[in-house]
């Protein structure tokens, strides 16, 4: 895993939005893994001015989602769908046809696993944007969830929905279950990147990094892909 320690959360977010505007430029037509959240954020304002300079074009990118929640739809202030939209795909002239996010509104979930299963297995990532749970979790990959897990609904960890309700007016109001590609769909993309900021996740960290590879953190699997950049801040690296 190749390591980038930087002081703090813009330095992370330049870094990794380099990163990626370097894979955009030499490959306009590549297929990108993304992510929600806090941690990605920054990256994403600073690719939103990336294109609006001139520098990059999303125009023929294609993109997919980690996950989404279960029972939210495009419609919800709070489903990914309308995060991705929000700070990322309509500020830029990504099309949205070849954005790609699991349907959190379907009418059968598991249906809508396989349906989005299927549609990795048919494009394969050139790079994969990560954040970290407090946890040890990548996309909604609880503690213990298989290494050689596909597609799949997941019941969120209490710490989990406890980190994700600053974004929903009550505790009650996080969803409890998510659709999240699994570990193995993950670890097939061609390279990860993997962002951290903030002490509350510097043991996630340990784990990820120094800890034994197994699903009691399912980000130490990382340690398996022959590709993996960490850009990790201080506050982050401080148990490294
Ligand atoms: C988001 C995702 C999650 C987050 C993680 C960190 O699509 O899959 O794994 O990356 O929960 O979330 P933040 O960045 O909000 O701390």
């Amino acid at each position: 895993m190749k390591i980038i320690k930087v002081k703090n959360y813009d330095e992370m977010s330049d870094k990794s939005a380099e990163i990626l505007a370097s894979v955009v430029k030499a490959e306009p037509h590549a297929t990108l893994g993304l992510a929600t959240g806090s941690t990605v954020l920054g990256t994403y304002d600073r690719l939103v001015e990336m294109y609006k300079r001139g520098e990059i074009s999303f125009a023929d990118i294609s993109s997919f989602n980690l996950d989404e929640y279960v029972g939210l739809g495009g419609d919800s202030d709070q489903s990914y769908v309308h995060y991705m939209r929000k700070h990322l795909f309509c500020r830029t002239d990504f099309d949205l046809k070849n954005t790609h996010l699991p349907d959190g509104a379907a009418e059968n979930a598991e249906e809508e696993c396989a349906r989005y299963s299927a549609l990795l297995a048919a494009n394969p990532r050139r790079i994969q944007l990560l954040g970290l749970g407090s946890d040890g979790h990548i996309g909604f990959n609880e503690p213990y969830s298989p290494f050689d897990g596909t597609t799949h609904v997941a019941e969120l960890a209490e710490s989990t929905i406890s980190d994700n309700s600053r974004l929903f007016e009550r505790l009650d109001d996080v969803p409890r279950k998510a659709i999240t590609m699994g570990i193995a769909e993950i670890m097939q993309a061609r390279s990860i990147l993997i962002l951290v900021s903030g002490a509350a996740k510097a043991e996630a960290v340990r784990a990820m990094v120094n800890g034994e590879v197994n699903e009691s953190c399912p980000a130490s699997v990382l340690q398996r892909h022959g590709d993996v950049t960490l850009i990790v801040d201080e506050a982050a690296a401080g148990l490294l």
